[in-house]
């Protein structure tokens, strides 16, 4: 699609820019607040970070930092930036699981009807994660000689499914390991609140970004 309408223009860029920040800069506070109480797991990423040299990673690099995804990984299972959403039904539909007593039958929802799901509950669920569903645990996303860890599914969604799912998943992916590594560069103090200056950075280059959206969009 191509428009010249700068107010259409600047709502589009806006939503990117806004659907981007907040979700970033909670998920890492999210991760740094867990790191905080763990030096265990603190530990285990400083070996993986040191691994770079005090050098920025590369996309290949940032990929093979295993331990570093199953951390973000984990945050966003027990504490999702999402925690509840929904759809509304276009048409009569029936979903599979969910009617009778027992919820295991196909259940109808009728047009216009309101599904919420709540991930905050289903991440947390013992049947889809095990008895230690509530224990930050990175380790559960690696594969170990015996067993394979867990893959993204359709039990894990802190970014949505479907039609509708965040486009700034992939991106993210690699903006957020590069912000996390940051810290963990500059200094090995396990002190969370020292991590605040990736977040102030992004602030910065966000008002930048809007004010310069601003001049040329409404001027
Ligand atoms: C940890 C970071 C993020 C989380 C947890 C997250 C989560 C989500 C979720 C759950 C949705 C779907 C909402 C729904 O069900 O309707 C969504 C949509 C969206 N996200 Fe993200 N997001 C993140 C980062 C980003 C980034 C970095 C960008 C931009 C580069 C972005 C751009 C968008 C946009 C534009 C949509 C709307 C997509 C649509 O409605 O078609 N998000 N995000």
């Amino acid at each position: 699609m191509q428009t010249n309408d700068k107010i259409k223009i600047r709502s589009e860029a806006l939503s990117v820019l806004f659907a981007g920040r907040d979700t970033t800069a909670s998920l890492l506070t999210n991760v740094w607040f867990e790191l905080s109480k763990r030096p265990d797991i603190w530990a285990r990423l400083s070996e993986e970070v040191d691994t770079l040299n005090g050098e920025k990673p590369s996309y290949e690099e940032l990929k093979n930092m295993k331990y570093l995804r199953a951390v973000l990984n984990e945050s966003q299972r027990l504490h999702p930036i999402v925690p509840a959403t929904g759809r509304y039904a276009r048409e009569d539909t029936v979903l599979p699981l969910g009617g009778g007593d027992d919820e295991k039958s196909p259940i109808l929802v009728k047009k216009g009807q309101l599904v919420m799901f709540v991930l905050y509950a289903m991440h947390r669920r013992k049947e889809l994660y095990g008895e230690d569903a509530d224990i930050f645990r990175p380790e559960r996303w690696l594969d170990t000689e015996d067993q394979k860890g867990l893959r993204m599914g359709w039990d894990y969604l802190p970014f949505s499914g479907g039609p509708r799912v965040c486009i700034g998943r992939e991106s993210l992916s690699s903006r957020t390991l590069l912000l996390s590594t940051q810290p963990l560069l500059i200094t090995h103090l396990p002190y969370a609140h020292l991590f605040c200056i990736p977040l102030r950075a992004r602030s910065w280059t966000l008002s930048c970004v809007l004010t310069h959206l601003k001049q040329f969009l409404c001027d």
